[in-house]
C-alpha cells in the first residue's frame, strides 16, 4: 500500500485532498498540520522522515498571506522557501517523490496570452518570490519532484474568494470589485483529484506542470459569477487596480497554459464555471 504524506493538513487544499481521498482504499494518507509537522524545523522532519515510511509527499503547507508577506519577508521566505528546501531533502534521503503546490504568482502578468512551464518567471511581491524560490530550491537538492503551478484556489474550506463574496453579498447592498486582474479561478477539489491522478499513475514524468480550471474571467467576473449562482441580489462596480491599493502588487494576467498537464496524465479539466456550480452546491449541502 501507498503512503502518502500531506504537509499543511488544515489547509484548503490539504483538506480538499483529505475529501477526495476518503473513498480510496489503496492509498494510506497521512495530514499532517503545522504542529505535528513544521515544516520550517528540518530536525521535526528529519525525525518525522525516519520514524514514517513515505512514497509521496504532497506539500500543502505555505505562508498564503499575499498582502502581509509584504512586511513579513522573513517568514515567508522561510516557510516557502526554506521549508520547501527541507522537504525536498528528507525526500531525497528517503527515495520520496515530492508534489509541491507552487503559483501563478511566480510571474509579472506582462503576458497576453497564457503561461507556459517554459516561460520565464518574474516576480512582482514578496509571497511571489518566496514562492519561486521554493521551486529553485526544490529543483536543486530532488530529482523526483512534481511542482504544479495553480491559481485563484477557492472550496468550501477556509478564506478564499468564493466565501468572501458569498459572506458580502448576504451583508451589502453594492461592491467594488477589480476588474482588470485576469486569472482562472480553480476549485481546489479538482486540483486535489488531478493530484490524486498524478499518484494513480506512477509516471515518473518529473517537472514543474501548469494546472488551473479552463477559462479566464476577472476578480469582478468571478463574483458576478458567484451573485448569479448563488441567487445573490447585490449591485457590482468593476473597479481598476489602482481604485482598490493592496501592498502586494498582482500580475494584471496570470493565465496559465494547462496544457502539458492535460496530456501529460490525459486530464479533463472543467470550465471554472461548472466548477464553480459543483462548489456552491457542495456548500449549499453542509
Ligand atoms: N489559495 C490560493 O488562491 C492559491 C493560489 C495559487 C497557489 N496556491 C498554493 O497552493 C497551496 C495550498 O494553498 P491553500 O489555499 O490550501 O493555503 P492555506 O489554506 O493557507 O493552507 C496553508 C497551510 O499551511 C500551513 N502552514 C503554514 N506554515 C507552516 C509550517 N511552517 N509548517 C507546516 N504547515 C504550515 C498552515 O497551517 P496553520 O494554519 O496552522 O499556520 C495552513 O494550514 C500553497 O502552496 C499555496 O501557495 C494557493
Amino acid at each position: 500500500m501507498k503512503r502518502i504524506l500531506v504537509t499543511g493538513g488544515n489547509g484548503q487544499l490539504a483538506r480538499c485532498i483529505n475529501d477526495v481521498v476518503s473513498s480510496v482504499a489503496e492509498y494510506e494518507f497521512i495530514f499532517a498540520n503545522s504542529y505535528d509537522l513544521d515544516i520550517t524545523n528540518k530536525a521535526q522532519i528529519n525525525t518525522f522522515f525516519e520514524q514514517n515510511l513515505f512514497d509521496y509527499c504532497i506539500n500543502c503547507a505555505a505562508y498564503t498571506a499575499v498582502d502581509k508577506a509584504e512586511n513579513d519577508y522573513e517568514k515567508a521566505f522561510i516557510v516557502n522557501a526554506l521549508g520547501a528546501e527541507y522537504l525536498a531533502n528528507a525526500c531525497k534521503k528517503k527515495g520520496v517523490i515530492l508534489i509541491h503546490i507552487s503559483t501563478d504568482f511566480v510571474f509579472d502578468g506582462k503576458k497576453i496570452s497564457s503561461y507556459e512551464e517554459r516561460d520565464a518567471a518574474n516576480t512582482i511581491n514578496v509571497y511571489g518570490a518566496s514562492k519561486l524560490k521554493g521551486e529553485q530550491l526544490i529543483q536543486e537538492n530532488l530529482s523526483q519532484y512534481f511542482i504544479i503551478r495553480t491559481s485563484w484556489l477557492y472550496s468550501e474550506y477556509g478564506a478564499n474568494f468564493l466565501k468572501t463574496m458569498l459572506r458580502l453579498g448576504n451583508e451589502k447592498e453594492e461592491l467594488n470589485v477589480v476588474s482588470d486582474q485576469i486569472g482562472s479561478p480553480t476549485y481546489a477539489k479538482n486540483l486535489a483529484k488531478v493530484i490524486l491522478k498524478i499518484i494513480e499513475t506512477e509516471s515518473n514524468n518529473y517537472g514543474v506542470y501548469h494546472y488551473s480550471d479552463r477559462g479566464k474571467t476577472s476578480w469582478c467576473g468571478f463574483a458576478q459569477a458567484i451573485f448569479e449562482e448563488a441567487k445573490i441580489n447585490i449591485e457590482l462596480n468593476p473597479i481598476k487596480t489602482a481604485a482598490y491599493p493592496t501592498p502586494a502588487k498582482r500580475p494584471p494576467f496570470s493565465v496559465l497554459c494547462t496544457a502539458k498537464i492535460s496530456e501529460v496524465f490525459d486530464i479533463e479539466i472543467s470550465y471554472w464555471k461548472d466548477s464553480l456550480k459543483v462548489a456552491i452546491k457542495t456548500l449549499n449541502k453542509d
